[in-house]
């Protein structure tokens, strides 16, 4: 087989990092498309049209429809680690390979799940607004109290690399952990154990006795909507919830719901339901931080996340199996789409 199958014609959703383009510029032929605004799905048609591939971010939909709409399209290589916005299934029908990029980005959203968990706790935008709006007259020993952290118990669901990542700054900080995990019992619950004494339950036990929730599992069929109305009623009054996974995993309006009523203490969420809109009661809500989708925003780890998923079509497109490709089953059927001349 040869070396080199084709040069690949890549769409890049969004900008790339100067350090990437230098990467990239003799291994792929690339343009840029800068959005505001997630394209409509009629936009990704047209703007697909001749591209081998798509090196795009959470907010591109690469639906069925786009698949069949651009016959040229072979790969999706995802910037994030998530890949909600791709059927793997419907891709691997059509042998499109689709990557993502684990690995590189756990300690930036670890920070950032745990940015926001202090900033509920300590009510920091709050008090930012309460001393720009010059309402503070001087030290009060009870204005804007919040919960200490030291003692409390931590839930986490998902411990994946970003939730074990997560679990280690919540130790540090001086909590016990809890946490739910998708897969059966294993080796990595027994070092979970032997390493942040953490402790794997059900759900209603973690949403029942945790201090603070951070919310770190995919979004998938089995995730969607898995905190509404009655998960959040089995929590503490005096609970944080944070989540910089997806918003689809929480129902949204009855996080809404259960904030206006004050019946659990804070919010901190980095995602939402239908990005980039968020239902404008949030904004008089106190008791809710709200980031716009920043989890892995720190200037390295984006470069990171690029240069992988970079990496990932320079390797499909010279006849490597991609480190991180989600659909094995599809890569004979690329090979033979692509191999022009082995
Ligand atoms: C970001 O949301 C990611 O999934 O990497």
């Amino acid at each position: 087989m040869s070396n080199k199958l084709i040069k690949p014609k890549v769409a890049v959703m969004g900008v790339l990092q100067d350090a990437v383009k230098k990467a990239i510029d003799d291994q792929f032929v690339y343009v840029e498309m800068e959005r505001s605004e997630p394209f409509a799905e009629s936009e990704m048609i047209s703007n697909l049209q001749g591209f081998d591939a798509v090196l795009c971010e959470p907010l591109d939909s690469v639906s069925p429809k786009i698949m069949d709409s651009c016959p040229s399209l072979k790969m999706v290589s995802n910037r994030a680690v998530g890949f909600d916005n791709v059927s793997i299934a419907e891709a691997s029908k059509r042998g499109i390979l689709v990557c993502n990029t684990p690995g590189v980005l756990d300690d930036a959203t670890a920070d950032l799940a745990f940015a926001l968990l202090l900033a509920c706790s300590r009510r920091i935008c709050e008090a930012d607004r309460y001393v720009r709006q010059g309402k503070w007259q001087g030290f009060q020993s009870d204005l804007m109290l919040g919960p200490d952290l030291q003692g409390k118990t931590c839930g986490i669901i998902g411990m994946g690399r970003i939730g074990k990542t997560f679990a280690k700054r919540a130790v540090a900080f001086g909590m016990e952990i809890i946490y739910t995990r998708h897969s059966k019992p294993d080796m990595l619950d027994k070092e979970l154990e032997r390493d942040l004494g953490a402790r794997r339950v059900e759900i209603v036990e973690l949403l029942s006795s945790s201090d603070f929730i951070s919310i770190h599992c995919p979004l998938n069929r089995a995730t969607r909507k898995l905190i509404g109305k009655k998960e959040l009623s089995c929590m503490k009054e005096s609970a944080i919830l944070i989540n910089t996974s997806r918003g689809a995993v929480i129902d949204q309006m009855a996080l809404l719901r259960h904030l206006q009523e004050g019946k659990i203490f804070a919010a901190g969420l980095d995602v939402f339901e239908d990005e980039p809109n968020v239902p404008e009661e949030f904004f008089t809500l106190d008791n809710v931080v709200l980031t716009p989708h920043i989890g892995s925003a720190c200037f390295q780890t984006r470069q990171n996340i690029s240069m992988t998923a970079a990496q990932a079509i320079i390797d499909a497109f010279t006849g490597k199996k991609p480190k991180h490709l989600l659909n094995d089953e599809a890569f004979e059927q690329f090979l033979d789409s692509v191999n022009t001349k082995a």
